[in-house]
């Protein structure tokens, strides 16, 4: 595993929960200030060395020799600018011929055809489900169970933070308080400005449009506006009129080409988009087949992000 803070845990504590039915082992963890190796299978509290105090690309080749792993899992934090260091460590790992599985959507939103690719030419399995909306199935929806339906857009809140952020806002507490909260369930980015800025969206809009849409896109081409400049006073005015504001998140093929935006958006109380509470998000497709469709996920937290690390690492043991 690379990188072991909320995710790394909950996932831990998921494997050790399965382990009679599913028996993986995690043989090594590197994280920024250390790393910890056991071929017989690490605890969830391991004891950590020193870290690795090297460049991430020779990091990541001395981590994979020495722990021996089938599978990578790349938990570090979201570099929404440029997705690294994860791209260098996931390239690495497909050199080195390990499948690897993702929950950061910076390589994604960055560098997915290119990975793909590596990932084939290597023959070896490359999953994300958790990039976008936690452990509930888009990537896998798509993948396996709509044959044949071409998807010309999305629509979606897909950003937990800031849906906690404004329901305690309209609750009249601060923006600062709302991010606290949204830090304690452990959902925040390592850098909570990402998700009040709108990069963790924007991030997700352009992974989205990469797998699905066939793009070659990246967070910082979506139209992106964050929800900083929201206060208090507009958001319980907006409540007693029975209004909320989502950040959407857009993305469709149109005649002028890829539009992909993150917004913003006042919405009457009983708007779709906006009826789900908590930390719940919400995707819809627009298909051709199938009209428009989609998935929920109500309330998710790092166990069902955790989940998504599980479901993805069962199915590639079972292909492979
Ligand atoms: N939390 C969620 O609900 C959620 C949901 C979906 C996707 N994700 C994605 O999952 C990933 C992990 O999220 P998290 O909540 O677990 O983050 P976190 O709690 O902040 O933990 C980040 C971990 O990465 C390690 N790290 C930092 N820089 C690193 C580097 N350069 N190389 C290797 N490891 C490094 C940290 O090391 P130290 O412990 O030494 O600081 C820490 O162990 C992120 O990409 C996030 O976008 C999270």
């Amino acid at each position: 595993m690379v990188g072991y803070g909320n995710v790394g845990r909950a996932f831990a504590r998921l494997l050790e929960a399965k382990r009679s039915v599913y028996p993986f082992r995690i043989v090594g963890i590197m994280k920024h200030s250390g790393t910890a190796y056991d071929q017989r299978g690490l605890p969830v509290e391991p004891e950590f060395g020193p870290p690795l105090d090297v460049p991430p690309a020779e990091a990541i080749d001395e981590f994979l020799n020495r722990a021996r792993p089938e599978v990578m899992i790349e938990i570090s934090p979201l570099e929404p600018e440029t997705g690294e260091p994860s791209i260098t460590y996931i390239r690495h790992a497909f050199a080195n011929n390990r499948h690897v599985i993702t929950a950061n959507k910076g390589p994604i939103a960055h560098a997915y055809a290119d990975l793909n690719l590596e990932a084939r030419r290597a023959g070896v399995e490359f999953r994300f489900e958790s990039t976008v909306m936690d452990g509930a199935p888009i990537f896998n929806l798509t993948r396996n169970c709509l044959p044949g339906c071409k998807i010309d857009g999305f629509k979606g809140v897909l950003n937990s933070t800031t849906k906690v952020v404004i329901n305690a806002m309209r609750d009249g507490k601060s923006m600062h308080e709302g991010i606290a909260e949204a830090q304690a369930l452990g959902i925040a980015e390592t850098d909570a400005s990402f998700d009040i800025d709108g990069w963790d969206s924007a991030a997700k809009v352009a992974a989205l449009a990469n797998v699905i849409l066939d793009a070659r896109t990246n967070p910082k081409a979506v139209d992106r506006t964050g929800i900083g400049h929201l206060t208090t006073a507009e958001l319980v005015a907006l409540k007693a009129e029975r209004k909320t504001v989502c950040l959407v998140c857009r993305g469709r093929r149109t005649s002028d080409g890829l539009k992909l935006s993150v917004k913003p958006e006042i919405l009457p109380d009983t708007d779709l988009l906006a009826t789900l509470r908590g930390t719940s998000n919400f995707l819809l497709f627009e298909t051709d087949l199938m009209g428009e469709m989609g998935t929920i996920s109500i309330d998710p937290g790092v166990e069902q992000t955790a989940y998504g690390l599980f479901s993805d690492l069962v199915d590639i043991a079972r292909s492979v």
